[in-house]
């Protein structure tokens, strides 16, 4: 099967865009800067209709659905029990900030964190919103200034987020005075060990980092309030930290009285194999930032996980905003968390995590452009090399046309920054449709690996700046 991907209804929705959004004005510009490194700017898709686990364009193609509107829709595509609640909810309260709904979810969420330890919740829209609102909360309950966080990490697209996010610094050009008290610290890719080292003592370095060199020569130890983690860096690239980096951060935390607050607004609920991503690493944080996963892919609904103390007292602290909570937002949050219950869906999800393995583990082995299979439960990542040893660009090119070989082939995932594949199946996809994926992305990786920049076969017509 080949398809022409964007096919010409897509091509005609996508250039109504340029006139109106950002990435339409920056669409030609990027399209030739992409030429002039010598790839294909990367195709993008326009959802004409959603169902489970696939999704169809507008010129009618239908794929199947790695790409899970960015790790948002654990349960699949438009999940008609949850529509079904969220529809209710609109009807019985309209929108009003305050309803049951916001109680019984927030009784539900103290229910399943981490050891039972974080039962006080604040609501926010999104997971921007919700991390911004950690850290101040955070500075406010330790009255101190400073927080720590990650090179490559993302925690959002506000001001604050964006500071406090890692990435080039093409990502947050003039906010440079905005840095106020963000200390970035290394955090230690599996992929990108400095020569010499071990990635062991890799990480023992980034550690030391912390506990050694940020209080001695950046900002003193009474001073930070928090360090602000993913546990799995899933934007920056699918990095997974090990146990040891993740415990030592614990540590640190513990010795210098800093909070650690871990953001699961992608890895939570599910998406790792285990309930949040921190008990693959037998870690509870003092704060908790959830999102994404817990709209069931319907409703926003994100928010902030505390410890008794932190939230039930610290009167300096606000946030929250109108549609914090809504009662569509938590309907949607309380249904999806009763069918995760109800179908064992972290199970699956688990299961699926193994049956992934199996079929990726030999990729790096059996193909010379694989470079790293690399994730935790369906956090999924593959990053590419050139086997001519050429630089990062080389590097691009790859991951762009395993992608786009892949949507030929009738399956959708992201490769937007890097030279890294992502892949988000939803948490109760179907075996089958989970294994047909991977075999087309085999397929592609097989295809490019044996034919190299000859290959032919992705379409001259540029589409845009990022994969997604
Ligand atoms: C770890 C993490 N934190 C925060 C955010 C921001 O969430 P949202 O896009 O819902 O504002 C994201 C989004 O991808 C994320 O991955």
């Amino acid at each position: 099967m080949s398809k022409e991907i964007p096919g010409p209804k897509t091509r005609a929705v996508l250039e109504r865009g340029v006139p109106l959004f950002l990435n339409g004005l920056n669409y030609e510009k990027e399209a030739t800067r992409a030429a002039r490194r010598g790839f294909r700017a990367a195709s993008q898709l326009v959802i004409d209709r959603a169902k489970g686990d696939f999704i169809w364009d507008v010129d009618g193609n239908k794929f199947i659905d790695f790409q899970n509107g960015w790790a948002t829709n654990p349960l699949g595509n438009a999940h008609p029990e949850i529509i079904e609640a969220v529809t209710k909810a609109f009807e019985r309260y309209g929108f009003h900030y305050d309803h049951p709904l916001r109680y019984e979810l927030a009784e539900k969420l103290a229910g399943i964190m981490p050891g039972n330890k974080l039962p006080r919740f604040s609501y926010e829209v999104s997971g921007t919103e919700a991390a911004e609102s950690a850290v101040y909360m955070a500075m406010c309950y330790k009255r101190r200034r400073h927080v720590i966080s990650f090179s490559s990490s993302y925690h959002g697209n506000s001001i604050g987020t964006k500071v406090m996010s890692g990435g080039a610094p093409e990502y947050k050009p003039y906010l440079e005075g905005w840095r106020g008290g963000v200390i970035s610290a290394p955090f230690p890719y599996s992929d990108h060990v400095p020569a010499g080292m071990t990635e062991e003592q890799y990480s023992d370095y980034c550690l030391w980092y912390i506990d050694t060199h940020i209080p001695a020569s950046v900002a003193a130890k009474d001073n930070i309030a928090a360090v602000l983690i993913e546990p799995g860096l899933a934007e920056g690239g699918n990095w997974i930290p090990n146990k040891v980096f993740l415990q030592g951060i614990r540590k640190i935390c513990d010795k210098n009285s800093w909070l650690m607050i871990a953001d699961e607004v992608l890895t939570g609920l599910g998406r790792t194999g285990k309930m949040w991503a921190v008990e693959h690493y037998d870690v509870i944080p003092d704060i908790m930032v959830v999102g994404k996963n817990l709209s069931g892919g319907i409703e926003p609904c994100a928010g902030v996980a505390a410890r008794d103390e932190i939230l039930g007292d610290n009167p300096e602290f606000t946030a929250g905003s109108t549609f914090a909570g809504t009662p569509a937002g938590c309907a949607a949050g309380l249904k999806t968390l009763e069918i995760f219950e109800r179908d064992n869906v972290v199970e699956h999800a688990a299961k699926l995590t193994e049956i992934a393995e199996g079929i990726m583990s030999s990729w790096e082995r059996k193909y010379e452009i694989v470079r790293q299979v690399r994730g935790n439960g369906l956090l999924i990542g593959v990053s590419f090399q050139s086997p001519e040893g050429k630089d990062e660009d080389a590097n691009w090119w790859y991951s762009r046309a395993v992608r786009g070989q892949m949507l030929q082939n009738g399956v959708w995932a992201i490769s937007d920054r890097e030279d890294t594949i992502r892949m988000y199946p939803a948490l109760n996809m179907e075996e089958k449709t989970l294994r047909d994926g991977l075999a087309v992305m085999e397929e592609a990786i097989a295809k490019i690996n044996r034919e190299g920049q000859n290959v032919g076969d992705s379409p001259a017509w540029p589409t845009g700046v990022a994969g997604f």
